[in-house]
């Protein structure tokens, strides 16, 4: 899944492509990708400002500056990677639910009826594995998310698109995710953690599924919490390989960008999220280092291959022989030995994914 997130400035679309290759035998298909438009929702969404964006402290290439503290905050001691230790995104606000409880609530509903229908099993699922794992939000599971369907009954009164705010329905939480599915493009996106900006700007939180697949829905759910792709912190080279001319739409974007008679033309297709965006090659932005124009932090745990939040090998290919071979996928496990291994599709989230949640989404002593 690929998927992200954020906001601010940087639009990209990444309108997904989605894999031409049919999946290794027992794997499902890569999902889809982000929309970093989504991710990215300033540009696209209602009027987000760009005070939303406090301040942008990535180098010019993605990189952090070699001080940089994530905000000054205590390092969570996770292997997550998320773009809420620096404030520029946030958990789900805490809310007192009908037992007077505090918990941290994600509002959702669905755009439309048919939607709901369609969807309503799947979303359902994708809660649960997160669930599964967590457990039920108590002082022993250490954790206080909730979800709640807010729908009254469904998010718009009569959706459109994201860009119709004015058709939110009455008695639906403003601020609640807006869920839905738009089958054929095989690729899901959605918006990062909460946002506060815009505090009255209904559908700015949103989620659009490809299909009804229940891991791909589940690692949007990540997203939706606050988390990030795994395999864009910043330390991901040491873990990964990432073989940016492996993506689809690579060549493509280099002859144009050749053509345009620009430098450094590989380099930056695979590193500049502005860059690879104006060359049409906006899958490249889901693997950056870093998310771009949103701080994000790597937890201090290591990379987690296991994560929900990193993308299989073969998302992306343009190589069928990735079927066969990590050498020639976009993404593969560094191996001990230098050769290099497939990335599952990793379907539920991971132990270091439930700690995240532990960690932002904390319970707390109740009144
Ligand atoms: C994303 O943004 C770009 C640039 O504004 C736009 O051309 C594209 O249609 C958008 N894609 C989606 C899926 O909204
Ligand atoms: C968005 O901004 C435009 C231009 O400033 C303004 O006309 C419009 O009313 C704003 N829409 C919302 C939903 O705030
Ligand atoms: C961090 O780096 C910046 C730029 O190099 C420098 O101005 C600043 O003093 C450094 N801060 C610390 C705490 O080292
Ligand atoms: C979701 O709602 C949109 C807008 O009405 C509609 O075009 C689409 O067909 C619906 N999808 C499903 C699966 O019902």
């Amino acid at each position: 899944m690929k998927l992200t997130i954020f906001i601010v400035a940087a639009a990209a679309a990444l309108l997904s492509v989605a894999m031409a290759a049919a999946p290794p035998p027992g794997q499902q298909t890569a999902t889809g990708t982000d929309n970093l438009n989504t991710t990215t929702s300033t540009v696209e969404g209602p009027n987000i400002t760009s005070s939303d964006a406090a301040s942008f402290i990535f180098l010019p290439d993605g990189r952090f500056p070699p001080n940089f503290t994530f905000g000054g905050m205590l390092d969570p001691n996770l292997g997550s990677h998320d773009a809420l230790s620096a404030g520029m995104r946030y958990a789900w606000p805490m809310i007192r639910d009908d037992c007077g409880r505090f918990v941290r609530r994600v509002k959702y509903c669905f755009v439309n009826e048919d939607n709901k229908t369609a969807l309503r099993h799947t979303f359902k699922e994708a809660i649960k594995s997160w669930r599964q794992e967590l457990g039920e939000p108590s002082a022993e599971s250490g954790h206080n998310l909730q979800f709640k369907d807010v729908g009254n009954p469904y998010c718009y009164a009569n959706w459109q698109n994201e860009r119709n705010p004015e058709n939110w329905q009455d008695g639906t939480d403003v601020d609640a995710l807006a869920v839905r599915i738009e089958r054929g493009t095989g690729s899901a996106y959605g918006t990062l953690g909460y946002q506060f900006a815009l505090e009255s700007a209904p559908g700015r939180h949103y989620m659009v599924l490809g299909d009804d697949h229940v891991g791909r829905a589940a690692h949007e759910i990540g997203h939706v919490l606050g988390l990030a792709h795994e395999h864009q912190r910043s330390d991901r080279d040491q873990y990964i390989e990432f073989r940016c001319n492996k993506l689809k739409g690579f060549s493509d974007a280099k002859k144009r960008a050749e053509q345009a008679a620009e430098f450094d033309v590989d380099y930056k297709l695979c590193n500049y999220q502005d860059f690879a965006i104006k060359y049409g090659f906006n899958i490249a932005t889901q693997y950056t280092r870093g998310l771009g124009y949103l701080t994000t932090h790597d937890g201090a745990d290591g990379f987690d291959y296991k994560s929900i939040m990193i993308y299989l090998s073969w998302e992306s290919a343009d190589d069928v022989r990735c079927r066969l071979n990590a050498e020639h996928c976009p993404l593969a496990k560094k191996g001990e030995t230098g050769i290099s291994a497939f990335v599952p599709f990793n379907e539920r989230p991971s132990s270091r994914d439930v700690a995240f949640v532990r960690q932002f989404y904390r319970w707390v002593p109740q009144p």
